[in-house]
């Protein structure tokens, strides 16, 4: 097989086989593919799209490209769970001690990722002690005993992925459905899951910028995880504002906390009910969402999803303190309102650029060596269709400087108050094949 005839073939609009695919994956990761045929083939798919079959065909063969994680010594359906990005989400945070705590095993790899905050790995590690690298065999004792526990991605996971993502970084071919989808299905079907439920975001925040594209993502998503034998979920959220109040390490594993003692910010706990129950369905744990919506309530007033957090902290070498003082944590030298210029109702609070800002404070990495400082960030007093008289505080900035001026700039130039503004709609669809 000539990796040029396969070029052709794909720019020709014809459909790969499954040899031709497992062929590219396979010489591309031990790099006897070079990146300049490899990144001509991934322009024609950018153009020319890929089958159903095809792309399952490309996911299986990322996956296998290196480690495949085996958690069948862990007893039950274990349920993974992905979102295609957003600021300020917190969910998986509060839905691994939450899901748990009704039984629903979640053995969770997760990634640190660059961004406007950091990933899921970075925001446990604002708690002092919590330790993200443990070894396979102890990881899967903890889910055993514990039905929870939230590790770092092994390094050999889906490594084709790791090297095509780079390449299409600087190609832009990113914004490929059949590529976002087979990278993302990749990882998860190499971490071992047996179901899958997938948060795909839509708005200024996310990579689908519209719901009719998020849609088409989400059913590709959904088709690869059923031929490739694991049942999967998807939900079309909104993301045109951050989720919940909180964006920074420190401040959403507070934000967190306190969703676990059932005070947290509403979107953020429809956000959390509405995954959490097809994780519990699809865990075979309750017959029907709304069942499973009704378990997931119940641990969350009773203080067993809370219990069951501070479980999690302790196995992982946390301090649990942090469950009862959660300003513990809260160490950054200055907090600074961000007062409102002029009185109205908030009609934007654009995403992406929020968390930009709360990177500019620190929160963020732009290269995967810069450093995170985990206590800074933003909490947010205000979200779109709420009122606001002028001088009232919009926003808190945490900060360990005083120069604050460019995130102040950014921050007025993004929250736009005027006349009257709905509330956006959080779920825009539910996608179940
Ligand atoms: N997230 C991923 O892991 N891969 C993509 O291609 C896009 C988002
Ligand atoms: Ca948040």
């Amino acid at each position: 097989m000539r990796m040029v005839d396969l070029i052709e073939k794909k720019r020709n609009g014809l459909a790969l086989t499954k040899e031709e695919i497992h062929f590219i994956i396979e010489e591309y990761t031990n790099d006897v593919i070079p990146d300049y045929q490899m990144s001509a083939l991934l322009m024609a798919i950018f153009y020319e799209d890929m089958t159903n079959e095809e792309i399952t065909n490309l996911t299986l063969a990322m996956a296998n490209s290196g480690e495949m994680i085996d958690l069948s010594s862990i007893e039950g359906i274990k349920v993974d769970k992905h979102s295609t990005g957003g600021v300020g989400d917190t969910t998986t945070l509060i839905l691994a001690p939450l899901v748990a705590s009704v039984g629903a095993p979640v053995a969770k790899m997760s990634g640190r990722g660059l961004g406007y905050t950091g990933g899921t790995l970075d925001k446990l590690e604002s708690i002092p002690g919590f330790k993200v690298e443990i070894s396979d065999e102890d990881f899967i004792e903890i889910v055993n005993k514990s039905q929870v526990a939230v590790i770092g991605q092994s390094g050999d996971l889906a490594p084709a992925d790791k090297k095509l993502y780079a390449l299409r970084d600087v190609t832009a071919t990113v914004d490929s459905i059949p590529l976002i989808a087979s990278s993302i299905m990749s990882k998860k079907i190499a971490a071992g899951a047996n179901a899958i439920v997938l948060d795909v975001t839509t708005g200024d925040g996310a990579f689908m910028k519209s719901i009719d594209e998020a849609k088409r993502l989400a059913h590709t998503m959904v088709r690869i995880g059923e031929l490739s034998g694991r049942k999967t979920m998807a939900v079309i959220s909104d993301m045109s504002q951050p989720l919940g109040e909180a964006i920074g390490n420190s401040l959403e594993v507070v934000e967190a906390i306190e969703t676990l003692k059932g005070q947290g910010p509403e979107d953020l706990v429809e956000m959390c009910y509405v995954l959490g129950s097809q994780m519990v369905v699809l865990a075979k744990k309750a017959e029907t969402l709304e069942e499973a919506r009704e378990l997931l309530k119940e641990a969350l007033i009773s203080g067993k999803a809370l219990a069951k957090f501070r479980e999690m902290i302790e196995n992982q070498g946390g301090d649990t303190r942090v469950i009862d003082q959660p300003e513990m944590i809260l160490t950054a030298q200055y907090a600074m309102d961000l007062p409102a210029k002029t009185s109205g109702v908030v009609t934007k609070l654009v995403a992406n650029e929020i968390g930009i800002a709360a990177m500019m404070l620190g929160a963020g990495r732009q290269t995967k060596e810069e450093s995170i400082d985990h206590a800074v960030g933003l909490k947010l007093h205000k979200k779109i269709g709420d009122a606001v008289v002028e001088g009232e505080s919009l926003l808190t900035i945490y900060s360990n400087t005083q120069a604050i001026e460019a995130v102040k700039e950014l921050l007025y130039k993004n929250i736009e108050i005027g006349v009257s503004a709905e509330e956006p709609q959080l779920i825009h669809d539910i996608i179940t094949e």
